[in-house]
Parts: C-alpha cells; sequence; structure tokens
C-alpha cells in the first residue's frame, strides 16, 4: 500500500510518499522559516498563505520523485492537529479533495503522534512500549506508548514548551528565528562554570516540567551580564546545560517508574546534540537504548505523517471527508489500532 502525507501544522510544508513495503520513496519540504523571522516568530496568516502557494507543486514533485501516479496511491494522510488552525485548514482541504477526486481513503493524524512515531522511519526502531519524551517548539512531554494509539503522558509542560524556551531565550540573545538550532551553535563557544541556571521542578516528585522561569533567568542574567559574543555564548551554554538536564532527570524519573528501558526522544529540540549525547550516555549507565529520528525528520515533516497514516489506514481507521481540522486534540484521546 502507498499513501501520501501532508504536514501543515505551522511553519514547514511537509509532503512525503510512503509505502508499507518499500519504504519512505519521497520526502519534500517547505520551510517558511525566512517569512517569519523578521517578525521574530511564526505569524498564523502568513502562514496559511504560503501553504496555499507551496503546497501543490511539492505534492506534484513528490510524486514525480517517488515515480508514483495518483492511481497508485491507496490513501491520503494529513495532519489534523493540534497547530494553528488556519494552516491545518490548507493541508486539511487539500488532502481531503484529493483522496475524493482520487477516491481513496483519507487519513487525520495526529502531529505529536507523528513526532512519537518517527523513529520508526530508521533502520533500527524501538520496540514497543516505551518512554518517549516529545520535545517540540509547541508542546514538552513525557508519554508511556504501549503501541500505536496506546498514550498516557506522564507528565507534560505546564507553560513553555522546551523548544519555545530555546526559541525565547535565543530572541533574548539577540539570535533569529527560530533561535534553537543557533543557540545550540552559539553554546558550542561557551565555556562550562559561568552560569548556573535553576533546574525547574526537579526538586519535587512528579514529570511536568516549566520552561518560562529559565526565560526570565536568562533575561536577568543577559540584562546584568557585559554583552560581549563570549559571555553570551556562556549564557546559551549555561541555559542549554539548564534545559538538557531537566530533560536528563525527568526521563530517568519516568523509566524508573514505569521500568522501562527504552526511550524514544522526538520532536524537533531531540535535534539537539547535548541533548542526544547525553541521553545516549544516560542510557548506557541505565543499560537501555535510546531511539531517535534521524535529523530531518526531528522537525517537522511530511514522512512522519506518511508513516502514521499508513499504521492508520491499514487499520481501516479512516476519517469522513467533513472531518475538521481539531487546533487542540489532546495525544492521550487517541485510540490503539
Ligand atoms: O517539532 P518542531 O519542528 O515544531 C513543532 O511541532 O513545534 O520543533 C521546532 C522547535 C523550535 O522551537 C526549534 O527552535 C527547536 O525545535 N529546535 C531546536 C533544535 N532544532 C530545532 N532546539 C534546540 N536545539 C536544536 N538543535
Ligand atoms: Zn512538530
Amino acid at each position: 500500500m502507498r499513501i501520501l502525507g501532508i504536514e501543515t501544522s505551522c511553519d514547514e510544508t511537509g509532503i512525503a510518499v510512503y509505502d508499507d513495503e518499500q519504504g519512505l520513496l519521497s520526502h519534500e519540504l517547505y520551510s517558511q522559516v525566512k517569512l517569519h523571522a523578521d517578525y521574530g516568530g511564526v505569524v498564523p496568516e502568513l502562514a496559511s498563505r504560503d501553504h496555499v502557494r507551496k503546497i501543490i507543486p511539492l505534492i506534484e514533485k513528490a510524486l514525480v520523485d517517488a515515480k508514483t501516479t495518483a492511481e497508485q496511491i491507496d490513501g491520503v494522510a494529513f495532519t489534523q492537529g493540534p497547530g494553528l488552525v488556519g494552516a491545518l485548514l490548507v493541508g486539511s482541504s487539500v488532502g481531503r479533495s484529493l483522496a475524493y477526486a482520487w477516491n481513496v481513503p483519507a487519513v487525520g493524524v495526529h502531529h505529536m503522534e507523528g513526532h512519537l512515531l518517527a523513529p520508526m522511519l530508521e533502520s533500527t526502531a524501538p520496540e514497543f512500549p516505551f518512554v518517549a519524551l516529545l520535545v517540540s517548539g509547541g508542546h514538552s512531554m513525557l508519554v508511556k506508548v504501549d503501541a500505536i494509539g496506546e498514550y498516557g503522558v506522564l507528565g507534560e509542560s505546564i507553560d513553555d514548551a522546551a523548544g519555545e524556551a530555546f526559541d525565547k531565550t535565543a530572541k533574548l540573545l539577540g539570535l533569529d528565528y527560530p533561535g534553537g538550532p543557533l543557540l545550540a551553535k552559539l553554546a558550542e563557544k561557551g565555556e562550562p562554570g559561568h552560569y548556573k541556571f535553576p533546574r525547574p521542578m526537579t526538586d519535587r516528585p512528579g514529570l511536568d516540567f516549566s520552561f518560562s522561569g529559565l526565560k526570565t533567568f536568562a533575561a536577568n542574567t543577559i540584562r546584568d551580564a557585559d554583552g560581549s559574543e563570549q559571555t553570551k555564548a556562556n549564557i546559551a551554554y549555561a541555559f542549554q546545560e539548564a534545559v538538557v538536564d531537566t530533560l536528563i532527570i525527568k526521563c530517568k524519573r519516568a523509566l524508573k517508574q514505569t521500568g522501562m528501558k527504552r526511550l524514544v526522544i522526538a520532536g524537533g529540540v531531540s535535534a539537539n546534540t547535548q541533548l542526544r549525547s547525553q541521553m545516549q550516555a544516560l542510557m548506557k549507565e541505565l543499560k537501555g537504548e535510546v531511539f531517535y529520528p534521524s535529523l530531518a525528520y526531528c522537525t517537522d515533516n511530511g514522512a512522519m505523517i506518511a508513516y502514521a497514516g499508513m499504521q492508520r489506514l491499514k487499520a481501516g481507521q479512516t476519517v469522513e471527508l467533513s472531518a475538521q481540522a481539531k487546533p487542540r486534540w489532546p495525544l492521550d484521546s487517541l485510540s490503539g489500532l
């Protein structure tokens, strides 16, 4: 079976063709980063309009690259939520229209399920059950994953998501949007030991996160500092160290609580090199395994939507053509296969 996957929940138009026997056949991505950079964040209306401009040419290219004709497509998966409503509406309208035109089922995919299953695209995919740390620009959560669709949220951010904290702190350091990767790059030049950021909510039990205090701490630190490039790099280093440390502490706790030995990290922040290497060290210490998507599939993309859509399609979990976009959609409300 072959499926077309469409992702338009935020500021990336991602399109992919996935075959359940041959794997990923093509994958196209258009990032709107430059469009939003002047505003220091995503402008929803601009995002929707740009998805409209890019989606059809990208779909055409994905089909050509996959050497696939419309007749060979067995279903169309689109991100149904959560995300920006206007952006979601573009993918959902085009996805359902193509399903109607091609007379195949439409599949509504949960964006975070897409992230969560992205490591399954790799040659060494994790087996169920596992604990997943989902860290993106919009969400941070720890999830107990027993099987596809069987998700128990163990903890989540009570304020900013991890990626959001990276982006806001990067902005305070004078970096462009989205600042996460730029802050990580700046931190490489930083020296340890100059600043000590707090590790929020690690001094009490529980698996929830809070990152907004780190941003305030960063703002105060930057205000009192000398503004030199080295100082900024030292602050970036200390900030990243605090976020990574906090995530490590919470993952360790989640693994202990569930008795699991397999950890998956996914979402945009899982591209962070420090986070990856420290998680690897943690799992070595715990004699477990860590899995993450390759860099191209950490941030938003169509491949993860095509993959998750395929699993739902094979289980007959399709949607009506009248299906509505779901800007808010709790992950633990999904059903199993
Ligand atoms: O998953 P994603 O593409 O979009 C959402 O679903 O939100 O995640 C984007 C987020 C942004 O906040 C971005 O700054 C962050 O992931 N990010 C990073 C890195 N690469 C992307 N944060 C820290 N280090 C990175 N290397
Ligand atoms: Zn995402």
